[in-house]
């Protein structure tokens, strides 16, 4: 099964996607909507095909035309699962549509709590005790979809938002492959907000 990652930034969850055993599942194609991102070299580096492809006019949405034109040149390549990796920008219904149950998002926090930007940060100024990570399939709200699976992580005292945000960061590239490897298995099924893994008595959390 191929898999497309989306990302805006540096690619370290791109890359520990890339580098796990998913199963059936490949990682066959880069896209970025920067230009200088830095995960479009280290697509190349790996010997994947990386495109650059323009966003539109607006900084946190695609254009309609411009969405058109990501699911074409996803959908061409013969892409099965989509998977987000630090993609600065919301979806839009047309590839929402296209890749309905097929677009997985890793987000540093364990949601419903602290969605959108600056996940770490809002923790710590939060004072929550535990926080983590969470892998989810995207709908069109702003880190609302279904949930595959979490991993906590305890804040500690004198955290700052990048000690936190590198612990969290470890936890992320273990669930992340191990929740796509059971994606392109087939074993999982998603039941209105919630996601069942098949022949696992487990909750879809992970410590
Ligand atoms: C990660 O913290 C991820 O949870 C969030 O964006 C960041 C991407 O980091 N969605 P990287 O580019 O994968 O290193």
């Amino acid at each position: 099964m191929k898999i497309a990652v989306l990302a805006s930034g540096r690619g370290s969850n791109f890359e520990a996607l890339y580098s796990s055993d998913l199963g059936p599942g490949e990682v066959s194609l880069l896209v970025s909507d920067r230009r200088d991102a830095p995960v479009l070299q280290r697509a190349e580096k790996l010997g994947i095909e990386a495109l650059f492809l323009d966003p539109g006019p607006k900084r946190t949405v695609f254009s309609p035309e411009a969405e058109d034109a990501w699911v074409e040149a996803i959908s061409s390549r013969g892409i099965q699962l989509i998977c987000l990796a630090g993609l600065m920008r919301m979806m839009r219904a047309g590839i929402l549509q296209a890749y309905r149950g097929r677009i997985l998002n890793i987000h540093p926090s364990l949601l419903p709590a602290f969605p959108g930007l600056h996940a770490q940060a809002q923790a710590l100024s939060h004072g929550v005790k535990v926080t983590g990570c969470t892998v989810h399939y995207v709908d069109a709200g702003m880190d609302s979809g279904p949930i595959v699976m979490q991993s906590a992580v305890p804040v500690l005292e004198g955290d700052t938002a990048e000690t936190l945000s590198d612990r969290i960061l470890e936890k992320e590239h273990s669930i992340y492959p191990e929740a796509v490897r059971l994606h392109c298995g087939g074993l999982l099924k998603i039941e209105g907000r919630n996601v069942r893994i098949l022949g696992a008595d487990g909750a879809g959390s992970r410590g």
